[in-house]
């Protein structure tokens, strides 16, 4: 592998140096080679780098954080954006992006359901189309890697980022994780298992600042942090080829994962052989001890490749040239380093110009739709149903609650903004839970509305119970009731009308996780979790009129306190008596 890119770097150093000639400048010497490659090794954010300063500072890579656009958001000015960072330098960008749940960033995108609702589902082959799907919207746009998936094995739900967990089941974790990365990179995108360790273990009150889990530490010994945490790496990397790794922010046992030589380096690279690259995560290792001279001599000498320096980009390629020179990093650890993200480069097709765009097209085509209309029919779960359920398509039904028909709330966090949406209105793509209800009851000699002075009117109440968005520590919570972290202020009065109403009532609660239910759940005839459902409905309500049973089983166990911290079916001292539904509970229509 060294003597393969040192070919390529060769000719690059060849071009420079006729280059330099050409341009009359002194000939390209040892510390300019080594600094081209250190500069490899870091990644800036696209707001705070401009193509013009690739000539002093050739980076390896950039990224979109959540949220982050181009001015003109459409396909075409993606494809531009990474374009003109492309033909600025001699070394091709690897540019990355979050498409955790689809391309989330992309206005008009197809929005899955996030990884807790496809847990549910737990389905290889769905997992697998959905990555290809993922990897063609994504590919559209000319960005080339998705950090994703997050191989969590969530243990604790009061994390703000259970929802991009699959499941607190290892094998289940494992099993979609590489299902999606086979899926992602068959179509030439790079897939990043993260974060790497137990990023899903971390114990509540742990949390870094105002976190109360998110960065955390995760206590246990090693031999369960390989038996759960470590399990779904084995398959990503041996079966999968996962091309990336994303370190966590979180330590073990009060051991930075970013500055873990054992970790990053002893098992991750020689224990399970993973030839990828490994990048850190968003300023990640700012949370190490010392100057930033001395984070970055922790991070990559226990094994980080790329450095995720959205600001301190310029300031990181600096004090790794000074570094080396003082022998604080050896020019081998550099060398490995750089040999890793040229070895993703030459796989995605970088090198050679073989890196394949899709046709805009395929963004949020009729194929992707269905697809995700199949993931959110799959993903639902059946908790309660006295007979109410299936709907009869001819049905009155008053549609009442926050997530009754807004695409924002349906989606979650990580969808066109980091936080996610309150509205709908930046998902204009998307079919809302109203407009489902309403395009079969409207040729079924139905009714569908949403005024609640018809109540009287109706057949069936459907409550549409909702959380407000959120992602990594924002959404961390220690109250997990109705009325608790982070629900929607509106769902309280739509309970309260549910419950009056005495017609029979349907819940759907649109949550990233399981919510306390006990006390509401003796007023509801059906209860069905929905999880973050994302842009298609429809395959709600393909479910609830009966056209498509009911299959998927819960992913987490389900509590009846907010005391999560031992409640999964992974824990050795596991509280059975704060168990509400059982993890892989299920009903569906006899
Ligand atoms: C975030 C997340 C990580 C994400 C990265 C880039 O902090 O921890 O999952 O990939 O930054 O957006």
């Amino acid at each position: 592998m060294i003597t393969r890119y040192k070919s390529i770097f060769l000719l690059l150093i060849a071009a420079l140096l006729v280059s330099g000639c050409a341009n009359k400048q002194p000939p390209v010497n040892e510390d300019e080679v080594l600094r081209s490659k250190i500069a490899q090794l870091v990644q800036a954010e696209r707001n705070n780098f401009t193509a013009q300063q690739w000539a002093e500072y050739p980076l390896g890579s950039i990224l979109s954080g959540g949220g982050s656009r181009p001015a003109d958001d459409s396909a075409s000015g993606w494809r531009l954006m990474v374009e003109n960072y492309q033909k600025s330098t001699s070394v091709p960008v690897i540019y990355g992006i979050d498409a955790v749940h689809g391309h989330n960033n992309l206005l008009g995108a197809t929005i899955f359901p996030h990884n807790i609702g496809l847990g549910a589902a737990n389905d290889e082959d769905l997992m697998r189309r959905i990555g290809i799907a993922t990897g063609k919207e994504v590919s559209a746009t000319g960005v080339h890697w998705n950090f994703a998936p997050t191989l969590a094995v969530v243990q604790d739900i009061r994390w703000g980022r259970t929802y991009e967990s699959y499941s607190e089941n290892p094998q289940i974790v494992s099993a979609l994780g590489s299902a999606y990365i086979q899926g992602l990179q068959s179509v030439g995108i790079a897939a990043t298992a993260k974060h790497f360790l137990a990023d899903g273990a971390t114990v509540f009150g742990t949390g870094s600042g105002s976190y109360l889990l998110d960065q955390g530490d995760a206590q246990l010994d090693e031999a369960e942090i390989r038996r759960v945490h470590l399990y779904p790496y084995l398959a990503a990397i041996r079966e999968a080829d996962v091309l990336t790794v994303m370190v966590s922010f979180s330590s073990i046992n009060g051991d930075k994962m970013h500055a873990s030589k054992y970790w990053l380096t002893d098992v991750l690279k020689g224990e399970l052989g993973f030839k990828g690259l490994v990048i850190s995560d968003w300023e990640a290792i700012h949370q190490l001890p010392g100057s930033l001279y001395q984070q970055i001599v922790l991070s990559i000498n226990a094994g980080v490749d790329m450095l995720m320096e959205p600001f301190l980009w310029k300031e990181s390629v600096d004090a790794m040239v000074r570094a080396v020179k003082n022998g604080d990093i050896s020019k081998q650890r550099i060398e490995d380093a750089y040999q890793r993200v040229m070895y993703v480069k030459e796989k995605l097709g970088l090198l050679d110009g073989s890196f394949e765009v899709y046709d805009e097209s395929v963004i949020h085509s009729q194929e992707h739709q269905e697809l995700a209309r199949e993931a959110v029919s799959k993903s639902l779960v059946l908790l309660k149903n006295n007979g109410v359920l299936p709907l009869k398509k001819t049905a009155k039904i008053l549609l009442i609650g926050p997530g009754a028909d807004n695409a924002g709330l349906a989606s979650g966090g990580w969808t066109f903004s980091w936080q996610g949406e309150s509205t709908g209105n930046q998902l204009p793509q998307a079919t809302t839970l109203k407009q489902a209800f309403e395009s079969v009851a409207g040729v079924n000699g139905g009714m569908i509305t949403t005024d609640v002075t018809k109540i009287n009117e109706v057949d069936v109440v459907v409550l549409a119970l909702a959380e407000n968005p959120y992602a990594e520590g924002v959404g961390d919570a220690n109250d997990l009731s109705l009325n608790g972290s982070l629900m929607n202020s509106a769902n309280k009065e739509a309970i309260e009308l549910a419950k009056l109403s005495k017609k029979p009532v349907v819940t759907i609660l649109t949550a990233g996780r399981p919510r306390l239910i006990d006390e509401e759940l003796k007023d509801w005839d059906a209860f069905v979790m929905a999880w973050l459902y994302g842009s298609e409905a429809n395959g709600i309500t393909d479910v609830l009129y009966g056209d498509v049973n009911f299959t998927g089983k819960l992913p987490f166990s389900c509590p009846k306190t907010s005391e999560t911290g031992n409640i999964s079916t992974e824990n050795p001292n596991r509280d059975d008596s704060n168990i509400q539904f059982e993890f892989g509970f299920g009903l569906k229509y006899e």
